[in-house]
């Protein structure tokens, strides 16, 4: 399903993209500016920016139409494709318009504005291809919430069996539980680990605990050990189920956001195009 969106309808949306920056490339060769080098001022420069504009609006309608489940003949999966194709041609078709003049002015923040929009773009398609069957593989069949209760149940049985092994070791067991924080802070998620995890660290401290026990507790030791390293693979799963999520949102916080900054910098590109001229 999810793959699908890059060759959908036999690449449909890849072709026509083709097409446009085929055309847009063949006018800049073939076009003499009357006056000077080819620049945003010719009359192809007007045209390509134009279509730049037209498309730049049409891609960020997306929000729009992304959210009205099933209104209008187009299906989302066209709006999608149409969205990356049209959108990765589009820095052919404004670059072109710009005559590769860039300066330190409004009219280049527009323009770099646009790139970091497509290149968290590329990233969320990539996100949105890779992701999910990766989420997947993660979660082998359990929902977070299922990986959510197995930790629980462990965490039970470890304390359960670990109140006749010791102070020490049942501590680390009532730690691990205790401290154990899944989820937090958005730079936490995104990194997937927590470097102080007391799960990690009981079973290692527990793994040498459980070498000084009597011969008598050593299998009640070994069980608990064994409970505590299940645990810690669950947990190290639901942090990349965390991880997964954030990463497939973090990128709409720029491309939505700088999508805005675009279209208020291109109206003064725009406006001050004309007022100068
Ligand atoms: C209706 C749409 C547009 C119109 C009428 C337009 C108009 C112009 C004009 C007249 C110039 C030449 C300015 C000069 O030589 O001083 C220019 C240059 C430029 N345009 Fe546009 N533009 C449009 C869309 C866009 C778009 C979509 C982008 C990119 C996001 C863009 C980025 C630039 C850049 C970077 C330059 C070069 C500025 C420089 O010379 O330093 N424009 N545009
Ligand atoms: C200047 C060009 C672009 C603009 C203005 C733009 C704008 C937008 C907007 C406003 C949305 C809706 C997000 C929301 O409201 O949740 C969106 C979604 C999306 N964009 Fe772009 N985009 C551009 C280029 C690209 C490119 C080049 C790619 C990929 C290579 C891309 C990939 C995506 C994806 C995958 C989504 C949908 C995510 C979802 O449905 O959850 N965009 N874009």
């Amino acid at each position: 399903m999810h793959e699908s969106i890059l060759v959908y309808r036999g690449f449909r949306y890849l072709k026509l993209s083709l097409w446009m920056v085929a055309i847009a490339v063949v006018a800049y060769i073939v076009h003499q500016p009357t006056v000077g080098p080819p620049n945003g001022g010719t009359a192809l420069g007007y045209t390509l920016g134009t279509i730049g504009v037209l498309l730049i609006v049409w891609l960020a309608w997306f929000g729009v139409r992304k959210r009205r489940y099933g209104l209008g003949k187009v299906k989302l999966e066209d709006w999608l494709s149409a969205h990356v194709y049209l959108g990765l041609g589009l820095i052919v078709v404004a670059t072109l318009h710009t005559g590769f003049q860039f300066g330190w002015n409004v009219h280049t923040l527009a323009y770099s504005l646009m790139i970091f929009v497509i290149v968290s773009g590329i990233f969320g398609i990539i996100v949105y291809v890779r992701f999910p069957r990766l989420m997947t593989e993660n979660r082998r069949g359990s929902t977070q919430r299922d990986l959510l209760a197995q930790i629980a149940e462990l965490n039970a049985k470890a304390r359960e069996i670990s109140v006749t092994l010791g102070d020490d070791i049942h501590n680390e067991v009532m730690a691990s539980a205790d401290k154990l924080a899944l989820g937090g802070g958005a730079l936490k998620q995104l990194s997937g680990r927590d470097r102080n995890c007391p799960v990690q660290h009981a079973v290692k401290r527990v793994g040498e605990l459980v070498l000084g026990l009597p011969k008598s507790d050593a299998e009640k030791g070994r069980t608990v050990l064994s409970l505590l390293a299940r645990k810690l693979e669950l947990v190290e799963r639901v942090r990349r189920d965390l991880r997964y999520k954030a990463l497939m949102d973090i990128w709409l916080y720029v491309h939505v956001p700088v999508t805005f900054a675009l279209l208020a910098s291109l109206a003064a590109h725009i406006v001050s195009v004309f007022f100068y001229w």
